[in-house]
């Protein structure tokens, strides 16, 4: 392949506890290489100074990796597109830097990209694709939103958490439990094999935002009164408890869907994030779309927890758009969406 015949996207992401790259050409995905760093899991969280050393260990291997994978060269590619924010500042200044350098040394042009917006175009990654306008259930370790996706450039936030995030709930009732960092998908398994025999109460939040930290709090008064007479409770229930909380996750998350679905009157959804991953959610969604009359659209769980690829499918839209970064763009914990 020689330059200037494709576009050839070299995408990479260290927002958080994973260093990923991958390589797009011309809107089509070649490949796609994830580090998982496993270093926090007796942490119960993701330790951010930790995050940046092993982003710094792995980034050389990982790009090469999926240069190699791609059968590409850097010196096919047309552009660099990296994770700006939001997340752990640490971790996405090695990315950040990375991509600077390989800007700069090969004279190409930098693509910033907001790492909950790629959560989201990681929809166009694979067929089917959603036609616009869709809704999308944005659920991560630090996010939770519902927002309106006119275009791959028109992202609207019409609710989003109060408080803690989903996944944040998954993590910090699975801390409490004693599960290993991230517990979201511990509970998941635990709960495939439980029933949600234990009741928790819905938050009252107005409109379409959400509130994850009273229902953490409740779960851990619950367990912590249940141990009192019986020090055995969470080892003998662990499965119970494990569905009965993503039980009730995954009614907050669909009952807001439900109301977000009645305000626009927009009937094709996707769900993106971390815990998208959850087939509690997936199967609830799919169980809840005839009776709804709904069109949904689940990406492949690599693609809905972090990954490169839809970092590349974000990069590459805004590379169509002319919309690069200049090099002192800095990277940013917290980062606004576009068009709010
Ligand atoms: O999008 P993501 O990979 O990283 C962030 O951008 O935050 O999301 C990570 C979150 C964690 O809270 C993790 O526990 C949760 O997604 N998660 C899940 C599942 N897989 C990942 N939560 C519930 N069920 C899962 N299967
Ligand atoms: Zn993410």
């Amino acid at each position: 392949m020689s330059k200037g015949d494709n576009i050839v996207i070299l995408a990479i992401e260290s927002s958080c506890d994973d260093t990923a790259a991958s390589i797009l050409v011309d809107g089509e995905i070649k490949s796609n290489f994830i580090a998982s760093q496993i270093a926090h899991k007796s942490y119960g969280g993701v330790v951010p100074e930790l995050a940046s050393r092993q982003h710094q260990e792995s980034i050389v291997h990982v790009v090469d990796s999926a240069l190699k994978a791609a059968n590409t060269t850097l010196q096919d590619l047309s552009a660099i597109a990296f994770t700006q924010g939001p997340g752990l500042l640490g971790s996405l200044l090695v990315g950040n830097a990375y991509a600077k350098g390989l800007s700069m040394g090969l004279d190409i042009p930098l693509i910033a990209v907001h790492h909950m917006e790629a959560h989201i175009l990681a929809h166009f990654i694979e067929k089917p694709v959603p036609d616009f306008p869709f809704l999308c259930l944005t659920v991560s370790g630090g996010h939770t939103q519902i927002v309106r996706v006119d275009s791959p450039s028109q992202l609207k936030v019409l609710g989003q958490t109060i408080d803690d995030a989903a996944g944040e709930a998954f993590d910090k009732i699975g801390k409490y439990l004693g599960l290993p960092y991230p517990a979201g998908p511990e509970i998941d398994e635990l709960a495939k094999k439980g029933s949600p025999v234990f009741s928790f109460t819905h938050p009252q939040i107005d409109g379409l935002d959400f509130s994850f930290s009273g229902l953490k709090t409740q779960v851990m008064y619950f367990i912590r009164d249940k141990i009192a007479s019986d020090p055995g409770f969470i080892d003998s229930n662990l499965v119970n408890i494990a569905s009965s909380v993503q039980h009730i996750i995954v009614e907050i998350l669909v009952d807001k869907l439900q109301k977000a679905v009645q305000l626009t009157g927009i009937r094709r959804i996707g769900i993106a994030g971390g815990v998208s991953a959850n087939s509690g959610l997936r199967n609830r969604l799919k169980t809840l779309a005839p009776e709804n009359e709904w069109e949904i659209y689940i990406p492949r769980i690599q693609f809905c927890t972090d990954n490169a690829a839809m970092i590349a499918m974000a990069g590459y839209y805004k590379f169509i758009e002319g919309q690069f970064a200049k090099l002192d763009c800095t990277p940013m914990a917290r980062l606004p969406m576009d068009c709010n």
